[in-house]
């Protein structure tokens, strides 16, 4: 299988590196339109092969979609990241020109890739993928839920003191510190809700925490983050390459799924070798669904911002 990563900054260099050392893909492509900048990240993943024992082939290249033709999956990071302080959709002016181009050119090589967005604000660049490129809905799905679940587990690790590898935790909603929603009722430690064992009020911190989980970083590194979003990345692409059909929490179309139409917006879904398959009902309660229907708002109000800023 052939994947493309079009963007070689921290996250798409460690979303390629983690799908390199994993062989998720036999051909790795990383595009970046910095001269020199995709082949040098490419080159030193390369360069791990014999350390880490890989034999996926990675090659980058400089704004060369002709290199990405025939990709199964193409991931796009590119864009700017936060600096501290400021919010996701602040980018929104800047990144949504980016990433309706970059769509133009991976379909002209690859008709037929499923489209993983990262490029922040992520729902609403992914709501731009789905309507500039006009593919069907499965093959278009937004990566910030996997991250965000990924933050929830790490924060309940901590309060819990146990391991990461046996919390059962979903973020739906926003990829936004305002519009993601920790589904607290639903986590489980090995089966036994967390609610058991934790106080409200810590898992209320917990929930806090999660939400903010990015600036958090942002602050700490004047950067975004990039090892959990590269990684999250590569777990959603292996789903799909290896048609492993695991249930992640993406954003995703919505067609009166969770009462909300004509949006992208996270909910659970079945990821394999069609993008994702399923949206699975985990049946909120009245205070969740009050919570998604404001997230679904604050997301389609950035999602109106659009027409102001590109063609399509
Ligand atoms: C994050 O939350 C980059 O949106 C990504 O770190």
């Amino acid at each position: 299988m052939k994947v493309t990563v079009v963007g070689a900054g921290a996250v798409g260099a460690t979303c390629a590196d983690n799908i390199a050392r994993r062989e998720i893909a036999e051909e790795l492509v990383i595009l970046d339109i910095k001269e020199g900048f995709a082949e040098g990240k490419a080159l030193d993943i390369m360069q791990t092969a014999s350390l880490s024992g890989f034999d996926t082939r990675v090659k980058g290249v400089t704004n060369d979609y002709a290199a990405t033709a025939g990709s199964d999956v193409v991931v796009i990071t590119s864009g700017m990241p936060r600096k501290p302080g400021m919010t996701r959709e602040e980018l929104i002016g800047t990144n949504a020109r980016i990433v309706e181009s970059v769509c133009k050119s991976i379909l002209e090589h690859s008709p037929n890739a499923i489209i993983v967005v990262i490029s922040n604000p992520m729902d609403t660049m992914t709501y731009l993928a789905l309507k500039s490129t006009g593919l069907a809905k499965n093959r278009i799905i937004g990566m910030g839920g996997i991250l965000d679940s990924a933050r929830f587990k790490c924060y309940l690790q901590k309060e819990l003191n146990c391991s990461p590898n046996d919390l059962q935790a979903t973020v739906i909603g926003g990829h936004g510190d305002t519009t993601m929603i920790p589904l607290t009722r639903l986590a489980t430690l090995n089966g036994t809700p967390v609610s058991n064992m934790l106080s409200e009020e810590s898992l209320k911190k917990v929930a806090a925490d999660t939400m903010v989980g990015g600036a958090t970083l942002t602050r700490l590194l004047g950067t975004s983050a990039w090892y959990a979003p590269g990684a999250a990345a590569a777990e959603l692409v292996e789903s799909i390459v290896r048609n492993q059909k695991k249930v992640f929490p993406c954003c995703v179309a919505l067609d009166g799924e969770y009462g909300q139409k004509d949006i992208c917006l996270g909910v659970p879904v079945v990821v394999g070798s069609k993008g994702w398959e399923k949206i699975i009902d985990f049946k909120l309660n009245e205070e969740e669904t009050a919570s998604f229907n404001k997230s679904a708002e604050a997301v389609r109000n950035m999602n109106a911002v659009l027409d102001t800023l590109v063609a399509s």
